[in-house]
């Protein structure tokens, strides 16, 4: 199975967004064959009608199944109550043959901070019920500290009590996105992986626009990042489910992931 994840779009009428970057990025997604496209929030930078208006055409030009989840740009302007109506709930289960999807919305009207709550646990232990299934959790606020971003803030603000939960029910795939840059990391029996912004211009040193790619068979996670204006694929991180292997090249220089 493939999943693209992709993040932090930025549709707006100023200069956060960029559509020749988009459509470019689009182009390259949709001759990946991706099963589904995870898209962890900031669809739009203000949460403004038109922007919803514009973030719904653009990804109407991402083909295939989509899960969609609310950032914090997203919430600006009473933007959270035009979410739904563009891109659905904004928190579900939604389940693809053997593999079960949560989507969760960690972001608050009018604030930049991310939180989970305790109310939304419920979904989480629900979510690993369907025994035999991979389950993937998605939102858009980081849950840990991601380098090469800067001084660390946004961080969710229960993100103790939403490791817990996660580590303790051995969820094998987190994805996050906010901090623009691509990242992954192992802690116990789950793997954290953070998509940089798709097509915006708040970009971060080299890391330009990108996107990941998540193969996950047999057990076997692996994370690609795509660079958009390069047309450049990179491993980025490569995860066993069943013996807690991991290959991480941000850490671990010398191990190529074939
Ligand atoms: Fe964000």
């Amino acid at each position: 199975m493939r999943i693209a994840h992709i993040s932090d779009i930025h549709v707006n009428f100023g200069t956060d967004f960029n559509n020749n970057i988009f459509e470019k990025a689009v182009k390259i997604l949709n001759k990946l064959g991706a099963d589904l496209t995870f898209i962890s929030g900031d669809l739009t930078t203000n949460g403004l009608l038109r922007e919803y208006e514009l973030a719904s055409e653009k990804v109407s030009m991402i083909e295939g199944k989509k899960a969609i989840v609310p950032g914090n740009h997203d919430e600006w302007n009473l933007g959270y109550k035009l979410f739904p109506e563009f891109f659905g709930k904004t928190d579900f289960i939604h389940y693809y043959g053997k593999l079960t999807v949560v989507g969760l919305a960690t972001s608050e009207p009018d604030k930049d901070d991310g939180r989970l709550g305790r109310s939304r646990h419920g979904l989480i232990r629900r979510g690993v019920r369907k025994k035999n299934n991979l389950t993937l959790i998605g939102f858009h606020h980081h849950l840990v500290p991601i380098p090469n971003s800067g001084r660390e803030h946004n961080i969710i603000e229960d993100a103790g009590e939403t490791l817990d939960i996660i580590l303790r029910h051995d969820i094998p795939l987190v994805l996050m996105g906010h901090r623009h840059v691509p990242y992954g990391v192992k802690i116990h029996n789950t793997l954290l992986v953070n998509a940089g912004t798709f097509s915006c211009n708040r970009t971060r040193g080299h890391f330009g626009n990108t996107f990941n790619i998540i193969d996950i068979e047999n057990n076997s996670i692996l994370v690609t990042v795509m660079n958009v204006e390069k047309e450049k694929q990179e491993k980025m991180i490569q995860f066993n489910c069943s013996d807690g292997c991991c290959i991480n090249r941000y850490y671990e220089y010398d191990k190529k992931i074939d």
